[in-house]
């Protein structure tokens, strides 16, 4: 029988460092026999890529950047993660919604409770809940990159041109960190907190210590594969 699926998101504030870990994961899932699904938001599909873009470049109101990154986010639900999942792939997606209550919501001020409709619009999956009921898809599992807005600016410092979030002033990623802050609140199970000032091996020794506590990797696999 195949594996279960499993649904691991990604998160934090540009220039918190997850690039690196979720390669290195990657690498470690399959040294261990399991199919990955690597992919991220927004994107994932060749529409919510030309939906990435348009967000990440053009200037828009609140709403329709909104309803852009919902959009992004229902077709890659439907097309790549929901197939993904029933194959019995490890799902990893950097960023998935807590970035949008977290960027849109914190960052932006957009109203959350706006937001909460729309995660139970699109991430609905009709017929998947236990006796063929509909439920709300989330990850089973979320690693917050927690780490200082002062200290992330300075490692993106001139690293590349910026785009419309990383352009964003530290205060900004205050309260983006502080949506991140709230999500874990709500939903303590869901997350794990990876100290991200820690220099890169302590850091994924945390990631690893969270999957093995989960009982989704070995710790030989742990060991042995460090980015
Ligand atoms: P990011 O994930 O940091 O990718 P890269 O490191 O390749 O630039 O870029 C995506 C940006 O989009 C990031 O600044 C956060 C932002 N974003 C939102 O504002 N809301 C969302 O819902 C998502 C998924 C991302």
């Amino acid at each position: 029988m195949a594996p279960a699926g499993i649904f691991i998101s990604f998160e934090g504030i540009d220039g918190a460092g997850k690039s690196t870990h979720i390669e290195g994961l990657a690498q470690a899932f399959r040294a261990q026999g399991r199919a990955v699904t690597q992919t991220r938001e927004p994107g994932g599909t060749p529409l919510a890529e030309k939906l990435r873009a348009m967000v990440l470049a053009d200037a828009m109101d609140d709403l329709t950047e909104v309803l852009l990154l919902f959009a992004a986010r229902r077709d890659h639900l439907l097309q790549v993660i929901e197939p993904a999942l029933a194959r019995g792939d490890m799902v990893l997606c950097d960023r998935f919604t807590d970035a949008t209550f977290a960027y849109q919501g914190s960052g932006r001020g957009f109203d959350w409770q706006v937001l909460g409709q729309l995660e139970q619009w699109v991430q609905n999956t009709p017929g998947q809940g236990a006796g063929g009921t509909s439920f709300l898809r989330q990850p089973d599992l979320t690693l917050w990159f927690d780490l200082p807005p002062e200290l992330a600016a300075q490692r993106l410092a001139g690293a590349r041109l910026p785009d419309r979030f990383e352009a964003q002033p530290v205060e900004f990623f205050r309260r983006v960190a502080n949506g991140y802050a709230q999500r874990l609140a709500a939903a303590p199970g869901r997350f794990a907190s990876i100290d991200a000032t820690l220099e890169r091996h302590a850091v994924w020794q945390q990631i690893t210590q969270a999957l093995v506590r989960r009982g989704w990797l070995s710790i030989m696999v742990s060991n042995t594969k460090r980015p």
